[in-house]
């Protein structure tokens, strides 16, 4: 394949696991230079010292401004420039309203939300400079609709998106493309705790009309295209990929419950 990123650095948040880290891969593949930024040391340490030359880790709370600040620095001093933002950290939280902590919501809107803004505002001028650059966004399906007990999570997942749409208009004629992409479920760890309950899983797997949760790499893929010169007019787009989830009302499925067609 084309080494669609080569002589490009990309840097990645949340990289060091998930999608982040088949992202890092991806880029590295495709001849990035990357930087991986986590919370987690090990697994970033880890994943750069198998990647070799090309690739760094630098420890990064994405929810403190000054921490991603110097990230964006660290990233232009050992590679020289900026090409590609991946704004993926993030953390879920699972409680109904008035049961959700004070302490949680803002853990989540901090990391989540805060996060991303933090990610663009330190890496914009630096594109800006350079006369371009591209920028995905992790949003997630769950920014588009509401889910049960996702109150947090849902408003951050929602600011991400309105976030990238108006980063994509005040910077289009910079040569910034700013995009999102929605996942829906993905086997991940943010998601591991589901094996605990009996049965979720299946009724999980069973929501998605492909029957099944993606694969990290599955993600990966649609925000390397999205930063990549093969999305040169794509800007703005809150790109879901989810299997089909948000092409549902949400309506049974009244083929199975009626016996008729294939649509098991
Ligand atoms: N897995 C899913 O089903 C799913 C669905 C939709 C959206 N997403 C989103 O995808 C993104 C990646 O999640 P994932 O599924 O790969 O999960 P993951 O837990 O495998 O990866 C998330 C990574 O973010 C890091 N992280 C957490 N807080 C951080 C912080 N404050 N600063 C820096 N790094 C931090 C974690 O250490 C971890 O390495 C998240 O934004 C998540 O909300 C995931």
């Amino acid at each position: 394949m084309e080494a669609r990123f080569g002589g490009r650095v990309a840097l990645v948040t949340g990289g060091a696991s998930g999608i982040g880290a088949a992202a890092v891969r991806q880029f590295h593949r495709e001849g990035a230079c990357v930087v991986i930024a986590d919370v987690d040391a090990a697994g970033g340490t880890a994943l750069a010292g198998e990647l070799g030359a090309r690739a760094r880790f630098h420890a990064t709370d994405v929810s403190d401004y000054d921490a991603v600040e110097a990230l964006v620095l660290e990233a232009v001093s050992a590679f020289g420039r900026l090409d590609v933002l991946f704004n993926n950290a993030g953390i879920g939280s699972f409680s109904p309203i008035p049961d959700l902590a004070v302490e949680d919501w803002q853990r989540v809107i901090a990391t989540d939300l805060n996060g991303v803004f933090y990610g663009m505002k330190a890496a914009i001028p630096v594109m800006r400079e350079q006369g371009g650059g591209a920028i995905v966004n992790t949003a997630s399906i769950s920014g588009l609709s509401g889910d049960y007990g996702f109150a947090a999570y849902n408003a951050a997942k929602a600011g991400v998106i309105n976030l990238t749409r108006t980063a994509a208009i005040d910077h289009a004629r910079e040569g910034i493309r700013v995009n999102a992409v929605c996942p829906g479920p993905v086997d991940t760890p943010i998601i591991a705790g589901i094996s605990e309950v009996p049965g979720l899983r299946a009724t999980w797997d069973d929501a998605v009309p492909m029957g099944r949760f993606a694969r990290p790499e599955e993600i990966a893929e649609v925000a390397a295209f999205l930063a990549s010169d093969a999305a040169s007019y794509v800007t703005g787009a809150i790109i879901p990929v989810d299997g089909g989830v948000t092409a549902h009302t949400g309506q049974p499925n009244l083929l199975r419950a009626m016996g008729r067609g294939d649509a098991s």
